[in-house]
């Protein structure tokens, strides 16, 4: 009787925030970025966790249950991942032939994720990063993170920067086969163990247009597009490796709020326009320059992406200033209770904003820039 012994590997991957961003793509179906971009990983409290599993006992069709419901992963990039990952197994049994033959069996993957799907955050770049590293690891496969960073932006492009915790950079590469527009580490998380990030939850529902929608039409219309190409990325990209070097919040601070306004402002001037920010992350960004103005200096930062949620960067020295002054402001959301925050009253933030973050914000997210993909023995089968 054939083995039907089932095989299987479990990791996490964190959820990552760049924050100069990634936005076009100079080839949508290798999904090969137009541009550098730079994120950290916020693996603490925002993770995907899956399990790979391939037994010669499962369905014949591989599946993909993501919390608890099923996946279609018949789609070009799930299977751009899949197919990649078995030909490198498919090598090494090629080369010993006492292995046995995963690469032939069915997968079943099954993930969760500690945080609302689709909400903005980034889960389709932790729920990519952590299939590829859960089958490589089940694959027994020896590639590094920044190989298999390869594999996984096919199946979305931020999610090659999941593959690493810390600070990472995705290197656009020239090639047109994309085998040089890789992942890589500008520092590991212990570099800048200080770092802090709040994230507001203005709201848990899918967004409207997708990234991958957007950015298409953004690079197709935005003549600001053209401007933030060949002068903003690049100079914030500088900027911000000099500024994590030095671990300098300040600049750190400075290119991540410009960033984000200068992304959300190539959105506005897509035609038609998109929309991510509301009035509830204008109130989020109101309030971090009250902070910062009350500080005399940038203690605080903002950054959005394809959504209305804030992520709100802050050293740990400055957690009262700015987290307990917002915890002071919102209280009454869920989150707080995951940390010791001591609420502080604060005469400085504008009451209106304040009256719309209360009204806005469902959820708040305490967590900080933390590690990579961490395997781990928990399965979910
Ligand atoms: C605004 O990686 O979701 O979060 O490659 O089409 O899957 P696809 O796009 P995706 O885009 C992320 C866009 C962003 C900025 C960023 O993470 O760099």
């Amino acid at each position: 009787m054939a083995d039907q012994k089932i095989y299987q590997a479990s990791t996490t991957a964190p959820v990552n925030i760049a924050v100069v961003k990634y936005w076009g793509k100079r080839d949508p179906k290798l999904n090969l970025p137009q541009l550098l971009n730079l994120s950290n990983s916020l693996q603490a409290d925002l993770r995907t966790h899956t399990t790979a599993a391939c037994s010669a006992s499962f369905p014949a069709s591989d599946s993909l249950l993501l919390n608890s419901s099923p996946q279609d992963v018949t789609g070009a990039r799930t299977q751009a991942c899949f197919r990649e990952l078995r030909s490198l197994r498919a090598a090494l049994e090629a080369s010993d032939s006492s292995l046995p033959e995963l690469s032939t069996l069915p997968l079943k993957i099954v993930s969760e994720n500690n945080f609302p799907t689709a909400a903005g955050l980034a889960s389709s770049a932790a729920g990519f990063a952590a299939l590829v590293r859960a089958i490589a690891n089940l694959y027994e496969l020896s590639s590094s993170p920044t190989e298999l960073s390869r594999i996984a932006r096919q199946g979305s492009g931020s999610a090659c920067r999941s593959l690493f915790g810390g600070y990472v950079a995705w290197q656009m590469g020239t090639k047109d086969d994309g085998s040089d527009s890789l992942a890589v580490e500008v520092a590991p998380a212990s570099h800048w163990p200080t770092m802090r990030a709040l994230i507001l939850v203005a709201s848990a529902k899918q967004k409207k247009v997708s990234s991958t929608s957007g950015m298409q039409t953004t690079v197709a219309t935005s003549e600001l597009f053209q401007r933030r190409a060949e002068i903003v990325v690049p100079k914030h990209m500088k900027e911000m490796e000099k500024a994590i070097k030095e671990k300098d919040f300040e600049a750190f601070g400075r290119v991540t709020m410009m960033e984000s306004n200068s992304f959300h402002s190539t959105c506005s001037d897509t035609f038609p326009p998109i929309r991510y920010m509301n009035d509830v992350s204008w109130a989020a960004v109101g309030v971090v320059e009250d902070i910062n103005r009350k500080a005399g200096k940038i203690v605080a930062a903002y950054t959005f992406d394809a959504g209305p949620n804030a992520v709100i960067y802050y050293e740990e020295a400055n957690t009262d200033i700015v987290a307990g002054v917002v915890k002071g402001a919102l209280g009454s959301v869920s989150g707080w209770e995951s940390r010791d925050i001591k609420p502080q009253a604060s005469d400085v933030l504008d009451a209106a904003d304040v009256e719309v973050l209360n009204k806005g914000i469902t959820r708040v997210i305490l967590t900080q820039v933390g590690e990579g993909p961490i395997r781990t023995e928990e399965s979910l089968i």
